[in-house]
């Protein structure tokens, strides 16, 4: 009896096992590790016009990222480099993946250095060990609502010095290195106090080392590798603006490690500034006046550029939407009003967030954001099944996330408030929870939303940037008028 139950049961479990290894073929097949040279070409694959679309893509890369983007928006695709191919990652599933791993795989410092030629234009010890973002991670961050009265006030002295206004005059001024002027004095006076973030020969030597370190960088990386150690040191001017920065901050950074020495780490009067905080942590070789002086100018080549660009975006954007200016002018005026000039006070600014929130989405750094080098001997295998090789460089295309219609109602429309708006609507429908506290603010990072990327290295300079320029913005409400008439649109698209 068992034995015929049995036998009737056989062609089951034999039909069950074939469709049983057939679907596992079938998820294998659709599962199976795409390899790299399996990844899509945005361009052409052939070896000369591979090349031929790396000399087109220095020109005309935003085009050729949007075409792969509209292509694959949830996928991976490449375009040719001069010496390598980049990845391109699509869709938040992906960007989280690429935003969560460790740097021992997929490593930031190694994507960065292959666009800034870090070694040769910020200096070598900068490359191999960070260590001063740290301080901006932690001292610097928590150290805001303390040092935000000093923030203030040279908001106050570098506008009034740096415009130079009589009056009711109007005066032209070329924006951006107007902005860089005042985003590196209130920048260093956070950094190092005053007197020195007056010294006009200190600053103009960090907004001069910023730009060359930008310019350089790209420089460097057209030369082939082998050949960046001969070119690299010939077109930085990295030693020249180290050199200048020596001679200013080597006295002040001696007399620190000589009271250090005298007195210990927490002599009474210490005080609270970026140097004080780079020595809390720094080690060996790290302390002495040479390295200090380089960490103190990657950390403004760090910040000066990002925020002079997001300021003179957003002072574009208020001229080209001017509707905007009341009510934010409306707001900070009541805020400050009732709550006086207070870094708490800024978080009661929703308009002035949302709208330089709205003007980082739409002026992105530049198409890519979150550089990366897959750096485990294994590469990188993505939850797609794709894989990408020990070397590859990859990144993220912002601009394009920015600007898509699936991720923001009409998207290449500046709309000042619509994350105020968002906000209150959620706050609406829901009941408030931790998590709710600082969604769609101007320091909130996600896959949607990449000004300062997102993940594990997602800007730790962001709480410092949106206080800064809050407080800018909303000075600028305030003290200045409105503009006189409607400049030309300016187009998104
Ligand atoms: C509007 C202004 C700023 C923008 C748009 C910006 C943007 C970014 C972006 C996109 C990254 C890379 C994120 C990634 O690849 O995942 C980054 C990293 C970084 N930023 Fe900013 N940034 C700004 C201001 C600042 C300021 C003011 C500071 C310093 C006070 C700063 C310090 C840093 C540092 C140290 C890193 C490296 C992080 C790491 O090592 O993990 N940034 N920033």
């Amino acid at each position: 009896m068992d034995n015929l139950k049995l036998d009737s049961l056989k062609p089951l479990i034999q039909y069950g096992a074939l469709a049983g290894i057939g679907l596992f073929l079938v998820y294998k097949t659709m599962h199976k590790p795409k390899r790299e040279d399996e990844i899509p070409i945005v361009g052409s694959s052939g070896f000369l016009s591979s090349y031929l679309d790396a000399f087109t893509y220095l020109l005309k890369a935003p085009e050729f990222i949007q075409r792969g983007y509209e292509l694959y928006p949830n996928g991976i695709f490449r375009v040719a480099q001069l010496y390598h191919w980049e990845y391109i990652v699509c869709g938040p599933k992906l960007v989280k993946e690429v935003g969560n791993t460790p740097e021992s795989v997929l490593s930031f410092y190694a994507g960065v250095d292959e666009m800034t030629q870090t070694k040769y234009t910020l200096g070598r010890s900068i490359s191999e060990d960070p260590y001063h973002q740290l301080t901006v991670r932690s001292s610097l961050t928590r150290n805001l609502h303390t040092c935000f009265p000093d923030v203030r006030d040279e908001i106050v002295c570098a506008f009034d010095d740096v415009l130079q206004l009589q009056g009711s005059e109007w005066k032209p001024l070329p924006v951006l290195p107007t902005m860089m002027n005042i985003v590196s004095r209130v920048s260093n006076r956070l950094f190092v106090g005053l007197p020195l973030c007056r010294n006009t020969e200190y600053l103009d030597n960090n907004v001069q080392h910023t730009i060359d370190v930008v310019r350089s960088g790209m420089s460097i990386s057209l030369f082939p590798e082998f050949m960046r150690p001969t070119i690299g040191p010939l077109i930085s001017h990295k030693e020249l603006s180290w050199a200048r920065a020596l001679k200013i901050l080597g006295p002040i950074l001696e007399e620190r490690l000589a009271k250090e020495a005298e007195l210990g780490s927490d002599w009474p009067g210490k005080p609270n500034d970026l140097i004080s905080w780079l020595l809390e942590i720094a080690v060996g070789e790290q302390r002495t006046t040479e390295d200090l002086t380089l960490r103190i100018l990657a950390i403004n080549m760090a910040a000066i550029h990002t925020s002079s660009m997001a300021f003179t975006h957003a002072l574009f954007d208020l001229t080209t939407h001017p509707e905007h200016f009341l009510p934010m002018r409306e707001e900070a005026e009541r805020v400050v009003r009732e709550e006086g000039w207070t870094k708490a006070a800024l978080n009661n600014m929703p308009k002035i967030d949302s709208f330089l929130r709205e003007s980082q989405r739409l002026n992105p750094g530049g198409s890519l954001v979150m550089q990366r080098r897959v750096v485990s001997k294994d590469g990188f295998r993505f939850s797609d099944g794709t894989v990408l090789p020990h070397g590859a460089f990859m990144s993220i295309p912002s601009r394009a996330v920015h600007y898509d219609t699936s991720n923001y109602e009409n998207a290449a429309t500046f709309d000042g408030f619509r994350f105020e708006r968002e906000r209150v609507e959620h706050m609406a429908q829901h009941e408030p929870s931790e998590q709710d506290i600082f969604k769609r603010h101007m320091i909130s990072v996600a896959p949607d939303h990449l000004p300062f990327g997102t993940g594990k290295h997602a800007c730790p300079g962001r709480f410092f940037a949106a206080t800064e320029l809050k407080a800018m913005l909303a000075h600028l409400v305030i003290k200045y008028d409105p503009p006189l008439r409607k400049p030309t649109n300016k187009r998104y698209v």
